[in-house]
C-alpha cells in the first residue's frame, strides 16, 4: 500500500494535493465536492488588508487616519458586497467550513504590512482555522522604497503574526526578490512554519483602443512550474520552515516534481477551474499510478531527491546553467536565412 501522506504546518495530511485559495473554496458546496475529489486540505480565499483596515475605518468613522497611498488603494477593491466578504462573514464561512468538513481548513490573509489588521489573525485563529497562509504579494512602485525596506516589512508582518498567535503560518510569496534566500532565512528566523512558492504576478494588459489599462487574470500553464521547483530545490534543507509549491501544478507528473525538489505539498488552482474539481482525483490516481510503477513506498521516500543539495551535479541551478542554456540552443539550431 502507497503512502501518500504529508506533514504540513503540524497537521498530517492524507497526500500532498492542496486546494490554493480562490473563489473555488468561496462557497462551503465547493469545499464539500474538494474533499470528495480527494483535496488534503484546502485555503479558504485571503481577506485583505485593506478590507480589514476598511471596516475598522468605518467602525471609528476616523477616514483621517488614512494615508493617501492607503487611500488609493482602497479604490481599488471592488465594492464589498460583489467581492469577498468581510469579517464577520469570512470568519463564519471558516467556522462553517470546519464544522462540515473532515479535512484541514487553512484561512487566508493577504497584506504585506504589519498593523492593526494583524490582530484579525488571533480571531482566525479563535475560529478554528488548522493553520493560517499570510499573502504578501506588494508591487514596489515607491522609486525611495528599498528591497531591504520592503523585505523587513514583510518579516515584521510575520514576526507580528506569529507573536500573537499560536496558529501554525505559511508565507506565501512572490519570486521577485534579489536574494530568495536571504529572504526565506529571514522569515525562517521570525517564525514562519512554512513558505509557499510563488505568488503569479498578475500583469495588466493595455487596451490601446479606449486608452485603458485593464485588470487580466489568465489561469496559469504548467511551465510556470519550473520556477517553483528552481528555488524549492534551492532552499531545501537549509530551513525550519517547510516548502510548499502554488503555480503551475497541473498534474501527476507536476506534483512528483514538487515533491522531489523538496516541497511538502503541492497547491492547485488553475487546472481545477479549467478541468473542474474531478481533476483532483486524476491527479491523485497518476500520483499513486506513478509510485506504484517506481516502486516508491511513500511521498516521504522521494522528497527532495532532486534538490540541490541531493543532485551529483548541482550546475543546472546555477549560473553555469544559463551559459549552458543559451549555447545549447545557438549549437542545436540554425536561423532560417532570409531570402
Ligand atoms: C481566480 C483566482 C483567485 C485567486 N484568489 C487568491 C486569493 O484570494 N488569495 C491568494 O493567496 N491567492 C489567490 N489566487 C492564487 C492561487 O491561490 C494560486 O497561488 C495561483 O493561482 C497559482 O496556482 P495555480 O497555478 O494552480 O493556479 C487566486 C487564483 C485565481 C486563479
Amino acid at each position: 500500500m502507497i503512502d501518500l501522506t504529508t506533514d504540513y504546518l503540524g497537521l498530517k495530511l492524507k497526500s500532498p494535493l492542496v486546494v490554493s485559495s480562490s473563489p473555488l473554496s468561496e462557497s462551503l458546496e465547493n469545499i464539500q465536492r474538494l474533499e470528495e475529489a480527494g483535496a488534503a486540505a484546502v485555503v479558504l480565499p485571503s481577506i485583505f488588508e485593506e478590507q480589514l483596515a476598511l471596516e475598522s475605518i468605518a467602525l471609528d468613522s476616523d477616514i483621517s487616519r488614512g494615508t493617501e497611498s492607503f487611500a488609493e488603494s482602497l479604490s481599488y477593491l471592488p465594492a464589498y458586497d460583489d467581492y469577498r466578504q468581510g469579517q464577520d462573514a469570512y470568519l463564519s464561512l471558516l467556522y462553517r467550513a470546519k464544522s462540515r468538513s473532515s479535512i484541514p481548513i487553512l484561512a487566508s490573509l493577504n497584506g504585506a504590512t504589519a498593523g492593526g489588521w494583524v490582530r484579525f489573525a488571533k480571531e482566525i485563529e479563535q475560529a478554528g482555522a488548522d493553520a493560517l497562509e499570510l499573502n504578501t504579494y506588494s508591487l514596489a512602485t515607491g522609486f525611495h522604497k528599498t528591497s531591504a525596506m520592503i523585505e523587513e516589512g514583510i518579516v515584521d508582518l510575520v514576526r507580528q503574526v506569529k507573536q500573537n498567535t499560536r496558529i501554525h503560518v505559511a508565507v506565501k510569496l512572490s519570486p521577485q526578490y534579489t536574494s530568495v534566500p536571504h529572504l526565506a532565512q529571514q522569515l525562517d528566523d521570525a517564525g514562519a512554519d512554512a513558505l509557499v512558492l510563488f505568488n503569479r504576478f498578475y500583469q495588466p494588459d493595455f487596451d490601446i483602443e479606449n486608452l485603458n489599462v485593464i485588470p487580466r487574470l489568465t489561469l496559469s500553464r504548467p511551465e510556470e512550474l519550473l520556477l517553483r521547483l528552481h528555488w524549492v530545490a534551492i532552499l531545501y534543507g537549509h530551513l525550519r520552515a517547510e516548502l510548499a509549491v502554488t503555480g503551475g501544478v497541473h498534474s501527476a507528473e507536476d506534483v512528483l516534481k514538487s515533491i522531489m525538489a523538496g516541497a511538502q505539498v503541492a497547491m492547485t488552482v488553475s487546472a481545477l477551474l479549467a478541468n473542474g474539481v474531478a481533476h483532483l482525483t486524476t491527479i491523485q490516481a497518476g500520483l499513486a499510478r506513478w509510485m506504484e510503477e517506481h516502486e516508491y513506498q511513500s511521498i516521504r521516500q522521494m522528497r527532495g531527491s532532486l534538490s540541490r543539495r541531493s543532485v551529483p551535479d548541482a550546475s543546472p541551478f546555477e549560473r553555469g546553467n544559463y551559459i549552458k542554456t543559451l549555447s545549447s540552443y545557438t549549437l542545436r539550431r540554425t536561423v532560417p536565412q532570409h531570402k
